[in-house]
């Protein structure tokens, strides 16, 4: 029976999107209205979910955005003018190109494309170097809701020893840098790590992103450790599943996200955020 504490990832990206949209309103008197440009190449119907959400969350918080709609097979020369276009706008401080691409296009290409400064995804490789080495960078969306998530607990992350299970440049990489900078000891595992269970049983926080469904449970969790999970998995079902078995996990965890109405709400609040700090930077504001 499940007597950890649910984080409501709904509940706490709710209550920064009341601050940000304060905050707006405040920018905009100035006449400093944060905007977002979203770029779509094709018809990936999940991309069309995320980037309706998007334009969405652009429309409930007072921010001006552009969604810029491109046929599957746009020329690679097409898009990257228009990312060029959108580096020179004023009134667009973060630009977002949806992923996956379509095949013929170089994601790489793109994405260095983008001007650092509004590269709201945190994909740049400026940005990722700045992330490296501790300077200010816009930090991908995704790992900045994780660590929003465990400092909602209340729980001090200095000095306690989180574990990562996944590496990719998107989650697991970030994430590990960024518990790291929040001074938790940080150790790593993936799909290579022969004695994972006897390092996520020391763990105090475990953030999970492997993208396999139901891959942790109880025997991987020291009683009473945070656990966040990242994974967003569509079994056969047609249901949701996390990649922690949350019925088994949570009989032993402490604070523990659902799957979905986890970390899956804090990404696009977390875009917001960080296309308001791009818009103050660009107004010498922060
Ligand atoms: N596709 C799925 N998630 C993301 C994201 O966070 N950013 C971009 N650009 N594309 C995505």
């Amino acid at each position: 029976m499940t007597t950890a504490q649910i984080i409501s990832g709904k509940q706490v990206s709710d209550d920064i999107r009341q601050n940000l949209k304060t905050e707006v309103e405040a920018l905009a008197a100035q006449g400093c209205v944060p905007g977002l440009a979203v770029v779509l190449v094709g018809e990936d119907p999940a991309s069309q979910v995320y980037v309706r959400n998007k334009a969405k969350a652009c429309e409930d918080l007072g921010f001006y955005s552009e969604v810029h709609r491109l046929e599957a097979d746009t020329p690679q020369e097409e898009l990257l003018a228009l990312v060029h276009k959108l580096n020179e706008q004023d009134n667009i401080n973060g630009i977002l190109v949806q992923l996956p691409l379509p095949g013929h296009i170089e994601e790489k290409a793109v994405i260095n494309a983008i001007a650092p400064e509004k590269d709201v995804d945190g994909f740049h490789p400026v940005n990722v170097g700045n992330l490296v080495i501790g300077d200010d960078s816009l930090l991908p969306c995704t790992p900045a809701g994780v660590i929003e998530l465990i400092k909602h607990t209340g729980l001090e992350i200095s000095g306690k020893h989180a574990v990562v299970i996944g590496r990719s440049n998107i989650v697991g990489k970030p994430v590990a840098l960024l518990l790291q900078r929040e001074n938790a000891t940080v150790t790593m595992c993936h799909s290579r790590t022969s004695n994972m269970k006897e390092l996520t049983r020391q763990a105090d926080i475990l953030v999970v992103a492997v993208g396999r469904a139901n891959f942790v449970d109880a025997s991987y969790i020291k009683p009473g450790a945070v656990v966040i999970d990242v994974g967003i998995n569509r079994l056969e079902t047609g249901k949701l599943a996390g990649d922690v078995d949350f019925e088994s996990a949570s009989s032993v965890s402490g604070p523990i996200t659902p799957v979905p109405g986890g970390v899956g709400p804090m990404t696009i609040t977390m875009l917001m955020k960080n296309t308001l700090v791009a818009a103050k930077r660009a107004h010498g504001l922060s």
